[in-house]
């Protein structure tokens, strides 16, 4: 994997591009290090029908996890230029590991509303009986402090027991969560949450919504499974609300898919994922 030796001072003199005012008609941009984001966008079309969506997929530099955190924010700048290209109105950056490493600095340079995901453990604190918490994760997002500081924030009295899932963004990448290697590791991941007993299982990463059925087969039947899609999409219909810029109009043009990979069978992955067919376009 190669990362493009930019500097982050290239990107502020972009910033003024922000600034352009925005048309209630424009598009969302929505992206990922990949696929996963792709359980953020169908809930987002299901709760807001008049958006328009363009999403790009960074499946080229997937998993963010394997890059350090200075990358991270290159890869997050370099889509977030490029939607603001296409006019996007709103960011949505539907990947925990780049929220907790990128959001505060894309913030600050960019001046469209931008919506991050992170794990839902208030809510998981609130509803555990047992108060007994796992939380499912990438190795970046387990290892950074602000992932760790809203951990201590938002427990309260649980216990939470923090998985890194190493290899199954990878696998779910290439389309292979049906695979016995994929069962294999997720086995390995949720039995010593089994062991713990706990009742309440975040999933951290939005590439694991697509394995809920799967978690679901192994977990004891107790164990509720807290996703971050339907929060996320509700943010986003706030802040457009407030910014005045939810369409009024079902959208003229239709969703827009792109992707850094040259894999060919990236249409197939895309369209399993969305469960319709999807055309992806190459993100250069
Ligand atoms: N879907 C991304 C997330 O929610 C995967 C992260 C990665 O690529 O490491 O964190």
């Amino acid at each position: 994997m190669v990362i493009d030796t930019l500097h982050l001072h290239t990107f502020k003199n972009i910033s003024a591009k922000s600034t352009l005012p925005s048309n209630k008609s424009d598009p969302i941009g929505i992206f990922d290090s990949g696929v996963g984001g792709l359980s953020i966008a169908k809930r987002i079309t299901e709760h807001l029908p008049k958006e328009q969506l363009i999403y790009i997929a960074d499946s080229q530099y997937a998993p963010y996890g394997d890059i350090s955190n200075q990358q991270i924010i290159e890869r997050v700048n370099i889509i977030a230029d490029e939607l603001i290209n296409k006019k996007c109105k709103a960011i949505v950056i539907a990947c925990n590991t780049a929220t907790v490493n990128a959001i505060d600095q894309l913030r600050e340079r960019l001046s469209v509303p931008i919506i991050g995901v992170e794990p839902a453990i208030k809510p998981a604190a609130t509803l555990s009986k047992a108060k007994k918490i796992g939380i499912l994760v990438t190795q970046a997002t387990a290892n950074n402090e602000r992932f760790i500081a809203l951990v201590n924030q938002h427990k309260n009295d649980a216990e939470v027991f923090i998985q890194p899932c190493l290899g199954l963004v990878e696998l779910i990448e290439q389309g292979q969560q049906k695979s016995e290697k994929f069962n294999l590791l997720l086995n390995q991941y949720l039995s010593p949450l089994i062991t713990k007993k706990i009742d309440t299982l975040v999933l951290g990463c939005t590439h694991y919504p697509f394995m809920s059925d799967a978690i679901k087969a192994i977990m004891p039947n107790n164990v509720q499974l807290l996703e971050t899609a339907t929060p996320v999409s509700e943010q986003l219909k706030r802040q457009l609300a407030k910014h005045q810029l939810l369409a009024t109009h079902p959208p003229k043009t239709a969703h827009k898919f792109y992707s850094s990979s040259t894999n060919p069978r990236q249409n197939e992955i895309f369209s399993q994922l969305w469960q319709s067919e999807i055309k992806v376009n190459l993100f250069k």
